[in-house]
C-alpha cells in the first residue's frame, strides 16, 4: 500500500480549523469539502486517460480525456457522504456507488448493511471516501469487498488517520496490488474508545450536527 500525506500549509490550516470543537457544522462541512478537493487533486494523479484529437478554433491538436470505464467514487456511509461533493466537483463524470459498513454489536465483526454498487467492477478505478481512518476495520472490509467485485485500483481518501489504523490497513491489504491511501494529516494515536487523538471528534456528528 502506498501512502501519501499532504504537506501543504493550506491543508494544515483547514485541518486545524476542522479540529476546533467550536467550529459549527456548516463551516465543518465546508472545510471537509475544500479538503477533499485538495486531496482529490493529488489522489487522481493516477486517473486513467486516453488520447483524443480536438479541433481548436485555430488548429487540430492531440489531448487526453478520462478513459472508460469511468472511475467509481464510493463514500462509506455515513461520514463519507460529507466528502462526496468535494470529490465529484473535481470528477463530475465519475460514477458514484455507496457502501454502508458497521460493527456488529455482538460479534464485533464489520458487516455490510447497505450496498449500491455495480455488480462487476472488473478493471475499474475506485476512489473510497472515509474521513477517519481509526482502527482500519471498515476500510479493510470495504477494500476487500471492492476487490472481490473486480476493482483493479483502489485509492482511499481520508482526512485523518491514526498510526494503529494505518498499520492495520497496510497489513490487511498486504499482497494486494494497486492500493493507495491519501491523507490530509496523520495523528498521534487512538484512545480507549477508538477515537483518533487529537482528532476532531465524531466526524459524522460534526458533519450532520447530531449529538449521538
Ligand atoms: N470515527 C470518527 O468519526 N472519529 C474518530 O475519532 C474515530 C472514528
Amino acid at each position: 500500500m502506498r501512502v501519501k500525506i499532504l504537506d501543504h500549509p493550506l491543508v494544515s490550516h483547514k485541518v486545524t480549523v476542522l479540529r476546533d470543537r467550536e467550529t459549527p457544522s456548516p463551516q465543518f462541512r465546508q472545510l471537509v469539502d475544500e479538503l477533499v478537493t485538495l486531496l482529490a487533486y493529488e489522489a487522481t494523479r493516477n486517473i486513467r486517460v486516453e488520447p483524443k484529437t480536438v479541433r481548436t478554433p485555430v488548429t487540430e491538436t492531440e489531448g487526453v480525456v478520462m478513459a472508460r470505464p469511468r472511475p467509481l467514487v464510493v463514500p462509506i456511509l455515513r461520514a463519507g457522504l460529507g466528502m462526496l461533493e468535494g470529490m465529484t466537483r473535481l470528477i463530475p463524470t465519475a460514477e458514484v456507488g455507496f457502501l454502508g459498513m458497521a460493527r456488529h454489536e455482538e460479534t464485533l465483526d464489520i458487516v455490510t448493511y447497505a450496498e449500491r454498487l455495480p455488480d462487476d467492477l472488473t478493471g475499474r478505478q475506485v476512489y473510497v471516501l472515509d474521513p477517519m481512518l481509526a482502527t482500519g476495520g471498515t476500510l479493510i472490509e470495504s477494500i476487500k469487498f471492492l476487490r472481490e467485485r473486480g476493482a483493479d485500483h483502489i485509492t482511499c481518501l481520508c482526512i485523518l488517520a491514526a498510526p494503529e489504523g494505518m498499520k492495520a490497513l497496510s497489513e490487511g491489504v498486504e499482497g494486494m496490488k494497486n492500493v493507495d491511501l491519501f491523507l490530509a494529516a496523520q495523528d498521534e494515536r487512538l484512545n480507549e474508545k477508538a477515537y483518533i487523538v487529537p482528532g476532531l471528534g465524531d466526524a459524522g456528528d460534526r458533519l450532520y450536527g447530531l449529538a449521538d
